[in-house]
């Protein structure tokens, strides 16, 4: 049991795949788990544990933007001893070669977050993710057929972005904003496990085009698919 989540010691994969949305987590167990069991229901901060390809794995909330993840990630790390951690999420594309429904596999997650400040002050860390998950997403996705685009992210804490300042992490070769990623990486630097962030375009900020809730449910599937089969092929 920790804080924000109250599972018994051992309820928790050493795989987690890690949706903003709690719902997501509830969608997944449900449709892609086997014998899938809830384990934290927490502020509805759904967490659930089943098998994919007989292999143990667990899905957990983790809400939206760098603070509410932090929770959620440090105690899995911290409390329930979680090796791999997978955010399965959307961004927006910042980039006119990358286009809705591609896949983005997070290689660096650039951040506005004062959590950064607070930890390094003037000093500037990089988060990034692990190599081994990293490739190994990279190569599944290759045997699926699915197109990714290995690139940094930025991880904003700012959804409405009235400066526009993606423009300016544009110019220094972002190609997806979203508000989690960095937080994530750094945290499994900390805990010296592994992390990557998956992420599908559902809007682009450049042209103003988005993804429709079938298209989103399509590319999400893929996603899903992406990270589970990557997660349970190590
Ligand atoms: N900004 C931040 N997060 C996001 C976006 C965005 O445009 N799209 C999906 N998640």
């Amino acid at each position: 049991m920790s804080t924000h989540i109250n599972a018994p010691e051992g309820a928790i994969a050493q795989t987690v795949l890690l949706p903003g949305d709690p719902l997501r987590a509830k969608f997944i167990a449900e449709n892609f788990l086997k014998d899938a069991k809830c384990y934290n229901e927490v502020r509805g901060m759904y967490g659930f544990t089943g098998t994919y390809n007989g292999k143990r794995i667990s899905v957990q909330g983790t809400g939206m933007g760098q603070p509410s993840l932090s929770i959620y990630v440090q105690e899995l790390f911290q409390f329930y001893g979680v090796q791999n951690a997978v955010r399965i999420g959307t961004c927006g594309s910042i980039s006119e070669d990358v286009k809705l429904r591609d896949i983005i596999l997070a290689n660096g997650a650039c951040t506005d977050s004062s959590l950064q400040s607070q930890r390094f002050g003037l000093m500037h860390y990089s988060p990034v993710p692990s190599f081994k998950l990293l490739n190994a997403a990279y190569n599944k996705a290759n045997e699926l057929g699915l197109k990714t685009v290995v690139a940094p992210c930025v991880s904003s804490d700012r959804f409405y972005d009235a400066n526009e300042n993606w423009k300016l992490w544009k110019k220094y070769g972002a190609a997806g904003i979203e508000m989690e990623a960095a937080e994530l990486y750094t945290l499994a630097a900390e805990f010296k496990r592994n992390a990557l962030a998956i992420l599908t375009v559902s809007d682009h900020i450049i042209t103003g085009e988005a993804t429709t809730a079938e298209e989103r449910q399509t590319t999400f599937k893929d996603m899903m698919k992406l990270a589970l089969e990557t997660m349970t092929s190590l």
